[in-house]
This record gives structure tokens, C-alpha cells and sequence, in this order.
């Protein structure tokens, strides 16, 4: 059975989470290809919201095994924490995988991030401070610890020795800080989170491949989204890991070739949180209220989401990338109570037409962005639950933001709930 792939389109929070419950209806793995707790993906099942970081969104469903795959960075201490607090909601995670190979967060790595963000200053990145891009940083200069080294207690200690070596050079000398103690870090990842974790360790490569070989459908969930992609996304603006679809081959250990479905999930508007170029971003009355009515507060960290117009433009890009099969629109209804509706279909670049993405990004800091206006449909959809019942103005924006972005739109998102959606088109 072939592999679907569920991406941000946009710069996260899409409802990528939400997506990929309802996916796994009808699906035998969930498995995370990258990022690690710097996402942050929500749930509303009966009422009750789950704000998951590293478990996969499949988790709720009891025949999923959920899996975290080897492209993930993992604190253990947070992945222990969220097991528990699925446990105690009476949501089993006995069923979870965790990649031998993936590599682990370790504290250094989450004060690096605080301390390098500092002195960028007025140029920072707005991280989550998760220690992310210092783990994948330490991922590709070889100096990283995996999880299997939980299971080694010596080449865990030789290793950690090595790395702290040259990290607490960096963190008293240049940025004026306290050495970190390996004993201490030994002591929490060997003696602590050892024992919690070994029986979900596993070789999670052999585990896809048993479930592809046996026809069964692997949903890959990504985290963070096509624009903040280290390669592809608006550089140094980015998280530090490879979202798009092609970083599922990778994060997960399948070629290219299993992949038959893309779904890319977008707003119907836009958000994106941290620094960064964005040019639909609306600083107005409009903006405010599109923060307000979608909730737009990180489910992470808590910071406002900068809000704005969808951009067909960036879609379309996103298309490219990923190979996007479709997309599906996520929260329809917080437009609303809205008089227009606008949807960009170009930029205005030194007085100049772009209908593709800029290529140099001193060019998409200046776009001025084109836009093709829709009456509001003022009404409410949070019950809608079949294309028949939506209304036109509603219909028609929907079909002209298919037609810009040249896929078909699979699904709709019409409130938080796990039956708040409905099929556009079947794909
Ligand atoms: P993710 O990171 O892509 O999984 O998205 P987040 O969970 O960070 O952010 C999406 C937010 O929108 C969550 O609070 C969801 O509960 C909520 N949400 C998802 N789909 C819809 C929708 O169709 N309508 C509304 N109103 N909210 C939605
Ligand atoms: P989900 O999976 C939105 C952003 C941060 C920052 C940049 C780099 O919930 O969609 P990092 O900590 O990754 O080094 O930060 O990326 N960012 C996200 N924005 N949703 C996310 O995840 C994000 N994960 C990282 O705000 O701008
Ligand atoms: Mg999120």
C-alpha cells in the first residue's frame, strides 16, 4: 500500500494535526519525519483538546501505532512528559515507536538556542527556543547523540564527554555562561528517561517497511511547513529540518516511490509565527480579528501569530516542491463574519507582474501582493458538513483558490472539531 504524505503548505499551524486524525481512520502507521517539540499540533475530539509536540497526531485511534522516525530530534524529557499526560487523559502511547536513530535534544542544544537567538538581537529568528536547529547543527557536524545511545550507557558518556568538550568552551567563553554538567545530563537521560523509553525504542525503518510490504496505508505527518523548510523555505527564516514531502523520504526511511498522495494544508488565510518575510501579512482591524476569531496564539509557545491573506502564489510553489497531490483548507469559518475575502494571485515586484515565486528573497521582501477580491458569505459554516450546504460566495472562493493553485481541494475545515469538515472533492 503506498505512503500519503500530510505537509504545510504554508509557514505552520495550517491543521496539519487535525488533518492527520482524520486521516488515520483508515491507516495503520503515523509517523513524525522531522522537527521535534518546537510543533505543536491540536486536537479537538468530543469536546477535548490534545496539543501534541512529538507524538504523532494518530495517537487517539487505538489501531494506529504511531511512530517517531529517525528524522526527528527527540528531548526525551518532553516525550516522556507528553506520554504521561496522554496516559492520565486515558490515551494509551504503549503502541509508540521511537526510532533508534533519531537524534536526541540535550540541554546544551536548548540553551544555545536561547543564547544565540540573544545576541542576534534585533535580527533573531524568533525560534521556539527548543533547541532545534542547535541538535540538527550538532546532527550534521557528527557530533550528535542518538537515542540508541540511551541503550549504551558508555558510548553515551564518551560521546556526551566529546561534545561538551568543545559546548562548554562555546557556552562559558563566548557567551559568558555556566559550563554544563555531564554527570547531571547522564543522570537524567540514563537513569531517568532510559528506562521509560527503551521498550518504545525501535528500528522503525524495518517497521514501515513490514507495514508497506503488507499493503497497509503509512500516513507520514509533518511538522513546521513547506516556507519554513531549511532548503525551500524564506532562509534564515526557517526551522532546521526539511518539512516538504521529499524530507519524508529521508525522516522516515522510504524512497520516493511509496509516496502517491501529497495533501498540502493551508488557511484559508495565512499566519506565521516568529521573524521573517511575509507578504500578505496584515497589520489592520481585519488582521486583529483573524487572530481573535482563529485563535491564532501559538499552541507551543504562546506567541501571536502574525496574520494575513492566503497567497496563491506561495501555493503554487508549494505545489512544486512537495508534489502536492491536493490540498486541503483548513478553518473556512473564521472568515466568516468578514464583508471581503481576498485572495492573492501575484506580486508586484519594482513595478513589475511575478505570478511565480521570486526567486532572489530581497525580491519577496519588496513584493507588493495582487489581489482578487470575493464578497464575504457572512454566514456561519461550523456546521456545514457537505459541499451542497456551503454557501455560493463561499463555493466560489474556494473554487478560485483550486483553479489559482492548480490542485484540487480535498477537504475543508470548518471549526476545530474532528467532525467539523467537509469532502470538496474526492481525490
Ligand atoms: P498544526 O501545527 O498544523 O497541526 O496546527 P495547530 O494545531 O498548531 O494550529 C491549528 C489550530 O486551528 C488548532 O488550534 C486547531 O484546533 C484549529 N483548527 C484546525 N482546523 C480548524 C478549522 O477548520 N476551523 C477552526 N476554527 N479551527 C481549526
Ligand atoms: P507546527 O508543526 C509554526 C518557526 C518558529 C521560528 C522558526 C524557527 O506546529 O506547524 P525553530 O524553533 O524551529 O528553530 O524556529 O520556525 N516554527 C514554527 N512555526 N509552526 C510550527 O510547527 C513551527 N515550528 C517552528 O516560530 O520562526
Ligand atoms: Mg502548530
Amino acid at each position: 500500500m503506498p505512503a500519503t504524505v500530510i505537509v504545510g503548505a504554508q509557514w505552520g499551524d495550517e491543521g496539519k494535526g487535525r488533518f492527520t486524525d482524520l486521516m488515520s481512520k483508515d491507516t495503520e502507521l503515523v509517523v513524525r519525519y522531522q522537527g521535534g517539540h518546537n510543533a505543536g499540533h491540536t486536537l479537538v475530539v468530543d469536546g477535548e483538546s490534545y496539543a501534541l509536540q512529538l507524538v504523532p497526531s494518530g495517537v487517539l485511534y487505538e489501531h494506529i501505532t504511531p511512530v517517531i522516525g529517525n528524522g526527528v530530534v527527540v528531548d526525551p524529557r518532553v516525550l516522556i512528559k507528553e506520554m504521561d499526560t496522554l496516559e492520565r487523559r486515558g490515551v494509551s502511547t504503549a503502541r509508540l515507536k521511537l526510532s533508534g536513530n533519531a537524534h536526541l535534544i540535550l540541554p546544551y542544544h536548548q540553551e544555545l538556542d536561547a543564547v544565540s537567538e540573544r545576541y542576534l538581537g534585533k535580527n533573531k529568528l524568533g525560534t521556539t527556543k527548543r533547541g532545534i536547529g542547535p541538535a540538527y547543527a550538532d546532527k550534521a557536524a557528527r557530533i550528535g547523540l542518538r537515542v540508541q545511545d540511551l541503550l549504551d550507557p558508555s558510548i553515551f558518556r564518551a560521546k556526551l564527554d566529546i561534545a561538551l568538550r568543545e559546548k562548554n568552551q562555546v557556552l562559558t567563553r563566548v557567551y559568558n555562561r555556566l559550563p554544563i554538567d555531564a554527570e547531571e545530563i547522564a543522570r537524567i537521560y540514563l537513569e531517568e528517561c532510559r528506562p521509560r523509553l527503551e521498550p518504545h525504542i525501535a528500528d522503525t525503518v524495518s517497521l514501515i517497511h513490514t507495514a508497506l510490504e503488507a499493503d497497509k496505508l503509512v500516513l507520514l505527518e509533518g511538522a513546521q511547513a513547506t516556507f519554513l523548510d531549511l532548503d525551500h523555505g524564506t532562509y534564515p527564516f526557517v526551522t532546521s529540518s526539511n518539512p516538504v514531502a521529499g524530507g519524508a523520504c529521508i525522516g522516515a526511511g522510504i524512497g520516493p516511490r511509496h509516496i502517491t498522495r501529497v495533501i498540502g494544508v493551508a488557511k484559508a488565510y495565512a499566519t506565521r509565527v516568529g521573524a521573517g518575510p511575509f507578504p500578505t501579512e496584515l497589520t489592520d482591524a481585519v488582521g486583529n480579528h483573524l487572530v481573535e476569531v482563529g485563535h491564532e496564539y501559538g499552541t507551543n509557545t504562546g506567541r501571536r501569530r502574525r496574520p494575513g491573506w492566503i497567497d496563491t502564489v506561495m501555493l503554487r510553489h508549494a505545489v512544486r516542491l512537495n508534489s502536492m497531490s491536493e490540498l486541503a483548507i483548513a478553518k473556512l469559518d473564521v472568515l466568516d463574519d468578514l464583508d471581503v475575502v481576498r485572495v492573492c494571485t501575484g506580486y508586484e515586484i519594482d513595478g513589475r507582474v511575478h505570478t511565480d515565486l521570486p526567486y532572489h528573497q530581497s525580491d519577496l521582501h519588496g513584493a507588493v501582493p495582487i489581489y482578487q477580491d470575493f464578497p464575504g458569505w457572512k454566514a456561519s459554516l461550523g456546521g456545514v458538513r457537505e459541499r451542497g450546504e456551503l454557501p455560493q460566495e463561499a463555493a466560489v472562493f474556494l473554487d478560485f483558490v483550486a483553479a489559482q493553485v492548480g490542485v484540487p481541494i480535498s477537504m475543508v475545515g470548518v471549526g476545530p472539531g474532528r467532525d467539523q469538515y467537509f469532502v470538496w472533492t474526492s481525490v
